[in-house]
């Protein structure tokens, strides 16, 4: 019997009446009733079907970091994110990029992985009979995949691959099937978990073993983004900046403990331009961070996303890889009415753009964080900038 409590069926009850239950329960006082009541850019009605025992909004800055060029494109980036000086600094760092061409991006291909486990598995024997299984039918269970998302395979998306991995575990042999998805334009995550549950739904009795998860990777090598730039030795600060700078990355690529700080800082701008394009930033993060665990794998565990060398004539050049599940269709993005404003800001036409500008302008924030470690350091630049504001 599970234990009832005031909270029970909250989710069932009209947003009002869980700001009633709450105002009650923690004695919010009438102002704080009025906070809450301030739903901005949807209604209460619009943000209590997009979120779950709804009670409120959460309004943050939404900024523009400027001067980024970016494959010959001049590119205005929205940013949500409650740290001021990350817009401040990104905008530097794009700037520093300006002299030498700005930021060149590749393509980023949307390819996404479902994966199926297929656990219990009692022997090789089992393994061959699935990978036979698999073989013989995988057109139809394809077929089947993409019965699941006819729009997108309309967009010219959709499964197209299933392989067989099999897992040693320490809870025995397993098999997991990874299903390929081409995902076009949108993130990718409800379409690639209806396809991997709906070909696991359909395997249960037909293959050895036992079909549990159905869940797409958030480690998507498949779906990697790239950018680099030539950062301005005179506009870095001179040729020692550079050198310090290298010294700083240097650091990263050595010690786990500083490559996560490090990491944290690209995050800084990718997760809020993800926030303001409605996209997941656990996703991104997820992604980024087990990234960095498979770049570190021959090294200290744990790399940094981006790298830096010198150029013949003593500027510093910057790269960045790292996985780059965003969408421009689907989820929150077509329905928040900011994250479409952030769309028409940004000027972006695919998920494979929007994906460019977000590593460029991880590569810019990690760029300008160096430079400002290197330098005054990190907390006069928040100094200068708080005072400006004040
Ligand atoms: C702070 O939000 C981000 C930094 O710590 C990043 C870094 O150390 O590289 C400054």
């Amino acid at each position: 019997m599970v234990e009832k409590t005031a909270f029970s069926g909250f989710y069932k009850l009209p947003l009002e009446a869980r700001q009633r239950l709450i105002t009650e329960k923690i004695g919010l006082l009438p102002n704080e009733l009025n906070t809450l009541n301030k739903f901005c850019h949807l209604s209460a009605a619009e943000m209590d079907k997009m979120g779950e025992n709804v009670i409120g909004t959460y309004d943050l800055p939404f900024s523009i970091a400027t001067h980024f060029r970016i494959n010959g494109h001049e590119i205005l980036i929205p940013m949500v994110t409650e740290e001021a000086s990350v817009v401040a600094a990104a905008s530097n760092g794009a700037r520093i990029a300006r002299p030498h061409g700005g930021f060149s991006a590749d393509p980023i291909s949307p390819i996404m992985i479902g994966q199926i486990q297929i656990s219990r598995i009692q022997n090789e024997e089992e393994i061959e009979s699935i990978t036979k299984y698999i073989a013989i039918n995988k057109h139809s269970l394809l077929n089947l995949a993409n019965q699941c998302d006819p729009k997108l395979c309309n967009a010219g998306g959709g499964a197209y691959e299933l392989i067989c991995k099999p897992l040693k575990t320490s809870r025995g042999l397993m098999v997991i099937l990874e299903l390929y998805v081409n995902v076009v334009d949108a993130m990718g995550g409800n379409a690639v978990n209806s396809m991997a549950e709906a070909v696991g739904n359909y395997l249960k009795g037909q293959v050895p073993g036992v079909i549990l998860l159905r869940i797409l990777s958030n480690l998507v090598t498949t779906r990697l983004a790239h950018a680099t730039a030539i950062f301005d030795k005179d506009l870095l600060g001179g040729s020692t900046i550079v050198e310090d700078i290298l010294d700083a990355w240097a650091f990263a690529a050595s010690d786990p403990y500083r490559a996560a700080t490090h990491n944290k800082g690209i995050l800084n701008g990718i997760s809020a331009l993800t926030i303001a394009t409605g996209n997941d930033t656990r996703a991104i993060e997820a992604g980024a961070h087990a990234y960095a665990a498979q770049l570190g794998k021959n090294g200290t565990g744990y790399a940094p996303l981006t790298q830096f060398n010198k150029t013949m004539d003593g500027h510093l050049m910057g790269q960045i890889t790292l996985p780059m599940a965003l969408g421009i269709v689907g989820g929150i993005t077509t329905k928040h009415p900011m994250s479409q404003i952030a769309l028409k800001i940004l000027g972006v036409k695919s998920a494979s753009e929007l994906g460019q500008i977000a590593a460029a302008l991880g590569l810019a924030q990690n760029l300008a964080a160096l430079r400002a470690m290197v330098s005054e350091g990190i907390q006069m630049g928040h100094m200068k900038l708080h005072k400006r504001k004040m």
